[in-house]
């Protein structure tokens, strides 16, 4: 299905629960508090949901959290979706710290890929970046990952002032020797740590100027429109290294998503507050018609993009809320 814009919208990211075992700085405050399990979609109406959205035209699905592996039944849930007809990719994004267990276990059931997320090599600023995060965890997660064949893998770094600007360069240089796609993001306000992300974003042109001062040139790779990734690989390297630059040079004319979030909202824009509330209607006994109206009119009135330019900064939610 088009939006307003004639944008096919087809792509659909699913947050399975607002919790993380993990407490990132860019993402969520220390003292977060989480939705109680009774606002968040029951795995019964999670798929019912994913079904109708299906018939409205979505084929592709991701899903995220919060950190998704804490979802209890998550095998469950990917096997439900998996058995929806129409469906052609189930892809999550994930901490990876409960992977080295999982990864196997998820790819039987029909996940098909992962993006993970590493923002630094190093220990102790791991730590310090992740609030609870262990590193050594996440690497053998990782290994595990693309053991189990959940490629092409995905590794994804937000990049935040004083914190890992300097850690690019060791994670830009693991596409050397590994066929992995590692992508650098620009840090993105949302909710109630929006001055802090404001503070702390690295623009993509200076990532560039550090891992190309490293390496030499970075090679530009053909790039789909689509990926909000535009995709390069170092001289020789096996695997490509991506910059999503979300806020120096959105992407939105390429969009082809929106967002469920564990609480039953489709949110239009990431960057947006503009959401229509699917958990009321469906609790209170709409039909499959009702509903697939409700996730239609989300479609024709997804926003254009973003209006970080225009000081414009969604406040309702933190990344963790939404899934990224
Ligand atoms: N800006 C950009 N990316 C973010 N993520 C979490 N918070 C932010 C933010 N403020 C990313 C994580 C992960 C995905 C879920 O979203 O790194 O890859
Ligand atoms: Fe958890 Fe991912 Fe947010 Fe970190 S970025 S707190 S791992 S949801």
């Amino acid at each position: 299905m088009n939006d307003s814009y004639g944008r096919n919208i087809h792509y659909l990211r699913i947050s399975l629960t607002d919790r993380c075992n993990f407490r990132c700085v860019y993402c969520m405050p220390a003292d977060i508090q989480f939705a109680p399990h009774a606002h968040l979609l029951q795995d019964d109406e999670l798929i019912r949901l994913v079904r109708l959205a299906v018939d409205v035209g979505f084929d592709r699905v991701r899903l995220t959290g919060g950190e998704p592996t804490v979802r209890p039944n998550l095998i469950n849930i990917i096997a439900g979706i998996a058995a929806i007809p129409g469906i052609k990719e189930i892809a999550m994004t994930t901490n990876a710290l409960k992977l080295e267990k999982l990864a196997e276990p998820l790819a039987r059931v029909g996940l098909k890929r992962v993006n993970i997320s590493i923002d630094t090599l190093d220990a102790e600023r791991f730590h310090k970046i992740t609030r609870l995060g262990k590193l050594d965890q996440v690497w053998r997660g990782i290994l595990a990952a693309e053991r189990a064949g959940l490629e092409p893998l995905k590794l994804n770094s937000v990049v935040v002032r004083n914190y890992n600007e300097d850690d690019i360069v060791d994670l830009a240089r693991l596409t050397l020797d590994h066929a992995w796609d590692m992508r650098f993001i620009e840090l993105m306000p949302l909710g109630s740590i929006a001055d802090f992300q404001m503070d702390a974003v690295v623009p993509v042109a200076e990532m560039k100027l550090r891992i190309e001062s490293a390496f030499g040139a970075l090679e530009p790779i053909d790039w789909d429109g689509h990926n909000p990734a535009r995709p390069y690989r170092l001289r020789g390297g096996r695997g490509t290294i991506g910059f999503i630059s979300s806020v120096t040079d959105p992407f939105c004319a390429g969009c082809d998503r929106m967002r469920l979030s564990a609480d039953g909202h489709l949110r239009l824009c990431l960057l947006r507050d503009d959401e229509v509330d699917l958990l009321t209607p469906l609790r209170a006994g709409a039909s499959d018609d009702d509903l697939r109206a409700l996730i239609a009119r989300g479609v024709t009135n997804k926003p254009w993009g973003h209006g970080l330019a225009q000081n414009v900064i969604a406040g309702s939610r933190v990344m963790s809320q939404i899934g990224g």
